[in-house]
C-alpha cells in the first residue's frame, strides 16, 4: 500500500517495463547528475565509494572559507564609543546621527556647532539623556567626542578641544532638569545661528507647525 509514495517506486516499474534498458543507461557518464552517479564510475569497492561519498559536503569548504574571509574584510567595525552611541543614543538619533529633524534634532553635520560657545558646550552634556546615560565619565567623554567631532563633521569649530572625563564629570553633575528644555535649546541655538554660522533650520526642531 505504501508502494506509490516511496521514492523511486514509479521509476522501478518503468525500467522493468522497458526490458532492462535502464541498466545499460546507468553506466553512461552524465555529469549533470548527482555526485553519486559519478562515484558509480569510480573503480573502488562499494564501502570505499560510500566513504568517498560522505566527503562530498567537504569538497566546497575551501570556497566557503574564501567567502567567510571576504565577508569579514567588508564588515563595518565599530569602536567602543561608536558602539555605546549606537546602544544608548542611536534609537532616537539614528546610528549615524540622522533622525527625522522635527522629532529629534539631527546630529550629523550639526552637533559640532555646540562647541562654539561655552553655553552650547555645557548644554550637550547637561541634556537629560546624555548626563544620565549609563556610562562612566570617560566613556561619555569618548561618546561626545564621537558625536561632536565625527558625526558633527564640518560643523566643529577649528579651535574646539575634545571633552575630557574630568570636564564631563563636572558638567553632568548639573543636569538640565529644572527648566523648559525646548525653550532653553532655542536660546542656545539662536546664538549658534547668529554668531557661529549654524544653519537657521536648526531652530525648526521643536517649533509648532
Ligand atoms: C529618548 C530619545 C533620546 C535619546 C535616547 C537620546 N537623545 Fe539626544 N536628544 C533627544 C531630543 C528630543 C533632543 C532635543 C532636546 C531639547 O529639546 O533640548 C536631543 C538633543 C541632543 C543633542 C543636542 C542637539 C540639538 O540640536 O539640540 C545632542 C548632542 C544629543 N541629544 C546627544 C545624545 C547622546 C550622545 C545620547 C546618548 C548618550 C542621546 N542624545 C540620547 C532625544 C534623545
Amino acid at each position: 500500500m505504501f508502494a506509490n509514495i516511496l521514492p523511486g517506486a514509479g521509476r522501478g516499474t518503468a525500467r522493468e517495463a522497458s526490458g532492462g534498458g535502464g541498466a545499460l543507461q546507468a553506466t553512461r557518464f552524465r555529469w549533470w547528475r548527482t555526485p553519486s552517479t559519478i562515484l558509480r564510475m569510480v573503480p573502488l569497492p562499494v564501502p570505499r565509494r560510500i566513504l568517498l561519498l560522505l566527503t562530498v559536503p567537504l569538497w566546497t569548504v575551501p570556497l566557503q572559507a574564501h567567502d567567510n574571509y571576504a565577508a569579514e574584510r567588508n564588515a563595518v567595525m565599530l569602536d567602543r564609543a561608536q558602539t555605546k552611541f549606537m546602544l544608548s543614543c542611536g534609537g532616537c538619533h539614528g546610528t549615524l546621527g540622522e533622525s527625522p529633524p522635527l522629532s529629534v534634532p539631527v546630529l550629523r553635520g550639526r552637533a559640532g556647532y555646540f562647541l562654539c560657545t561655552p553655553q552650547g558646550r555645557e548644554y550637550v552634556i547637561r541634556l537629560p539623556n546624555v548626563s544620565r546615560a549609563l556610562m562612566s565619565d570617560a566613556d561619555l567623554a569618548a561618546v561626545m567626542n564621537f558625536v561632536t567631532f565625527k558625526l558633527g563633521e564640518h560643523s566643529v569649530p577649528g579651535k574646539a578641544q575634545p571633552f575630557t572625563a574630568a570636564e564631563v564629570a563636572e558638567i553632568r553633575a548639573r543636569p538640565l532638569n529644572a527648566l523648559p528644555l525646548n525653550a532653553f535649546r532655542r536660546k542656545v541655538v539662536k546664538t549658534l545661528v547668529s554668531r557661529c554660522g549654524a544653519p537657521a533650520d536648526m531652530l525648526d526642531y521643536g517649533k509648532l507647525h
